[in-house]
């Protein structure tokens, strides 16, 4: 396990002042490139669910970088991997929420269908910053009535405690920034 994470780990660049100045943006994308590092990453996630939860129905993933993750995982698990997408990208009944970033507003939504009442979900995004995004997916499930397990990203910025903001939902991250 430590080895494989280390193998994460350094598939992850980071660049300054991306997109504006002061922001230390992780970048990702050299886990996608590399299959051996997206594997590594796939199996942490795996093992880490395989201990924690022996049913989980549904694998919810956060558009966009979240979209690169969760059906990997959900084939694990022989589960379906649903969407949540920001606003206006899904057809049919749809339900919309607008969260809060560090500029501005967004917007994310999920079809009415893609969740039956009860069923055992894990939220899968690339990246737990201030939490505003994945605290707006938690809502937008709980009104479609999801058992919310677990939050799961392959990075949190801890300073920016994003995991007090889910609470009582329970966050599991790969890697730990400051
Ligand atoms: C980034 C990242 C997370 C979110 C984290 O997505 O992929 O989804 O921000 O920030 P937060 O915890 O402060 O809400 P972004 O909105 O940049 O879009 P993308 O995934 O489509 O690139
Ligand atoms: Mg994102």
């Amino acid at each position: 396990e430590k080895r494989m994470e280390e193998i994460v780990r350094n598939a992850v660049r980071t660049f300054h002042d991306f997109p504006s100045p002061g922001i230390l943006f992780r970048d990702i994308t050299p886990i996608l490139k590399d299959p051996n590092a997206f594997r590594s990453a796939i199996d942490l996630f795996e093992n880490h669910l395989r201990t924690h939860f022996p049913n989980i129905d549904v694998i919810a993933g956060l558009d966009s970088r979240g979209f690169l993750f969760g059906p990997s995982l959900a084939q694990r698990f022989d589960i379906g991997f649903v969407l949540i997408r920001k606003k206006g990208k899904l057809p049919g009944l749809t339900d919309t929420i607008s969260y809060s970033l560090e500029y501005g507003k967004a917007e994310l939504e999920i079809q009415c269908d893609a969740i039956q009442p009860g069923q055992k979900v894990i939220i899968i995004d690339d990246l737990l910053a201030t939490g505003g995004t994945m605290f707006a997916a938690c809502e937008l499930l709980k009104r479609r009535k999801a058992e919310i397990l677990e939050c799961l990203v392959l990075i949190e910025l801890k300073s920016l405690e994003g995991a007090q903001k889910l609470k009582p939902h329970s966050v599991h991250s790969l890697l730990q920034y400051e």
